[in-house]
């Protein structure tokens, strides 16, 4: 009997296209709807701000380099990958991103708890030449960010357009941004790696994870 309601449907091109499409519907909204409440949770952690605008100006770099394709900013909630990268992550760490840089693609590793992991300078001399600190690396090179310039005017722009987008930036933070006009790509490049994981605050598991990973690269 059943059979015979399946034989029906599969050979009524148009009515097993209308049932095709309710189901889909009912699939995508038990997926979406639930992040429609989702977002209104979201609460960002004491002391969570947006970025400064050396870091700003490091995170458009950061995206125009198209660094996303070789490294996620999403830590998962396994063990796997919280033992290897710390706590995983959250919605409210990505408040002030725009677009989010979560991704999926790891040629290299996740990126969203890098801060403090290493020093400025070893991130500076990665960035000019991954190969002299890490020999097997295929990282591409991006030496011409220690000579391009940053422009105030530009980043300040940038903070008012976020502003009417309803970033907490007020007159002075946004004043502030000429005070980095002249800073090169990679001073801004190394201080927004150096703060992801770190904008609302340490993490409590961190630095149990840190202290438990075996260290094996040092500082040039
Ligand atoms: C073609 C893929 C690729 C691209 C594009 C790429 N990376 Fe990487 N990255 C890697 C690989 C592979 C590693 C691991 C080897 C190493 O440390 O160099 C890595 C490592 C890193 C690390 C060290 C992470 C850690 O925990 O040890 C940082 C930081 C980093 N990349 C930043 C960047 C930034 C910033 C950009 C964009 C300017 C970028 N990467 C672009 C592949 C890439």
């Amino acid at each position: 009997m059943a059979y015979r309601h399946f034989e029906s449907v599969e050979k009524h091109a148009w009515m097993l296209g209308i049932l095709t499409a309710v189901m889909v519907s009912l699939g995508g909204l038990a997926e979406i709807l639930p992040t429609f409440v989702e977002a209104t949770r979201v609460k960002l952690a004491a002391g969570g701000k947006p970025y400064d605008p050396l870091r700003l100006a490091g995170r458009d770099i950061y995206v125009r380099e198209g660094c996303y394709l070789c490294h996620s900013q999403m830590i998962r909630a396994l063990r796997f990958e919280t033992q290897r990268y710390g706590r995983f992550s959250t919605a409210e760490e990505s408040v002030y991103d725009r677009p989010f840089q979560w991704g999926s693609k790891r040629t290299g590793p996740d990126l969203a708890r890098v801060g403090g992991k290493y020093s400025d300078d070893w991130q500076r001399v990665h960035l000019m030449d991954p190969r002299a600190v890490v020999p097997q690396s295929n990282m591409p090179a991006y030496p011409w960010l220690a000579t391009a310039r940053i422009d105030g005017a530009d980043i300040a722009a940038r903070m008012r357009t976020l502003r009417r987008l309803g970033d907490p930036y007020t007159d002075a933070d946004i004043a502030a941004a000429m005070s980095v006009d002249g800073r090169t790509e990679l001073d801004a490049l190394v201080a927004y790696l150096q703060g992801l994981g770190l904008a609302n605050g340490p993490q409590p598991a961190q630095a149990g994870a840190a202290a438990a990973a075996p260290v094996a690269r040092t500082s040039p």
